[in-house]
């Protein structure tokens, strides 16, 4: 029997010394309160251990940083070499240029990459690129969507002026009709769209683009002169090596990554059009640690392995065993279920679920049996799963919908 007393000990100590405990995402009041951990001890390949010594398979992966698994022999050997030279220093090293040629090489939009730490330092850096290239203000976004803490689109008010976001245009998610609206209503003042490669948020099922929605955008950036921004911070490197829009066949001007690049360590790139190369370099964006060395050798020894192990048809292969794998057992234990998203960053609810209930019922099952999904957030798959990983979950997830039967309906 799974158990977490040193966790909610360890929380209530760091609540009296950091303000909110856990703040932000990784909260314990936002999975199930009480019958999840709160903190890690340690973590190897698709695996991690609390505090408390308990194992589990996890599908959170860091919320998307471990695309290979966690502590990786050849990410973690680049960055041990890298740092045994330098990392944080007067002047960027050379893996900033390789990282950079690197990232221009796979990427088909790219002509130009530069580095930040985070994803919000890109998805930011983003939008004034924009509205410097085009002199306008107005960045149209899809409501609710998120794309990190910068004051334009943190979802949470507190401390954020109606200035800060007085330029951002929201839409529906595929709501077509209503995005032409708003941009013929402010044509003269859209400096750009910005949009995940297809709707992730937390709470929510996922949703792929609808047929033309993704060229919609395109051609209306380009009718009206704004520049098309793709968020790929969640899902970049879990659809297509290229950035995830070349699953679509669109091309965006400026792609956002983080989270899967360094395979952990700390590292954000914007890549962009050559027609924004300028634009580009007038924006000012530098941050202490944005050229750190271990970081990107970290980053070049991700792609190099992710590209020589085909990591993302290994991750497509066993989201899919997964997903075939709950979807019958679902239907074995009589309950509706939404599983959504791409197969890589897949997702499951109870459908007409009014709270979140039967997911934590399911949830804390799975905890107890080893094994560590979100109830309303979507999760990750990395290619150190297994096959043996997914029979193992599989076998949890049974007796997880069973328990949500026995319990709810
Ligand atoms: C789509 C998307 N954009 C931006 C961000 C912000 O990234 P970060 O938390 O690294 O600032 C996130 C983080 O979850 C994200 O999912």
């Amino acid at each position: 029997m799974a158990k977490f007393d040193k966790s909610y000990h360890l929380f209530d100590r760091a609540s009296k010394v950091i303000p909110g405990g856990i703040p932000g995402h990784q909260s314990p009041m936002l999975l199930v309160f009480g019958a999840s951990p709160c903190f890690i001890e340690r973590a190897e390949g698709a695996r991690f251990w609390d505090v408390d010594g308990n194992e589990y398979i996890d599908y959170m992966c860091a919320y998307g940083p471990m695309v290979l698994g966690y502590n990786h022999p050849k990410v973690e050997a680049a960055a041990r070499a890298q740092g045994k030279k330098t990392d944080t220093g007067n002047l960027p090293t050379e893996r900033y240029v390789e990282l950079a040629e690197r990232l221009v090489g796979i990427v088909p939009i790219a002509d130009w990459a530069i580095f930040g730490k985070n994803g919000s330092d890109v998805t930011t850096y983003a939008c004034r690129v924009a509205r410097y290239q085009t002199g306008r203000n107005k960045i149209i976004m899809i409501d609710g969507c998120y794309h990190g803490i910068g004051a334009w689109c943190t979802p949470i008010s507190a401390g954020i002026t109606a200035g800060e976001t007085a330029d951002m245009l929201t839409f529906n998610y595929n709501d077509i009709e209503q995005f032409k609206r708003i941009v013929a209503e402010n044509k003269d003042d859209v400096a750009g769209v910005i949009l995940t490669p297809f709707r992730h948020e937390a709470l929510h099922d996922s949703e792929m683009p609808a047929p033309g929605f993704l060229e919609t955008v395109r051609k209306t950036c380009d009718d009206i002169g704004g520049v098309f921004i793709v968020d790929d911070v969640r899902a970049g490197f879990r659809m297509h090596m290229g950035g995830s829009l070349e699953k679509f066949g669109v091309k965006p001007d400026l792609i956002c990554f983080s989270k899967a690049l360094g395979n952990g360590h700390p590292i954000s790139a914007c890549v962009g059009k050559e027609s924004l190369r300028s634009a580009a370099s007038q924006v000012f964006f530098t941050g202490s640690f944005f050229t750190s060395g271990v970081p990107m050798a970290a980053a070049l020894a991700t792609l190099d392995e992710m590209e020589a192990t085909g990591a993302i048809e290994i991750m497509y292969k066993n989201g899919e065993m997964l997903k075939d794998g709950m979807l019958d057992q679902a239907d074995t234990y009589g309950q509706q279920v939404n599983y959504t998203g791409p197969e890589t960053i897949p997702f499951m609810t109870f459908a007409g679920e009014d709270g979140w209930d039967k997911a934590k019922v399911f949830c804390e099952e799975c905890y107890q049996r080893g094994v560590f999904f979100h109830p309303f957030h979507n999760w990750f798959i990395s290619s150190a799963h297994t096959e043996e990983d997914i029979k193992k979950t599989l076998d949890a997830t049974d007796a997880a919908f069973k328990r949500v039967k026995e319990k709810m309906g």
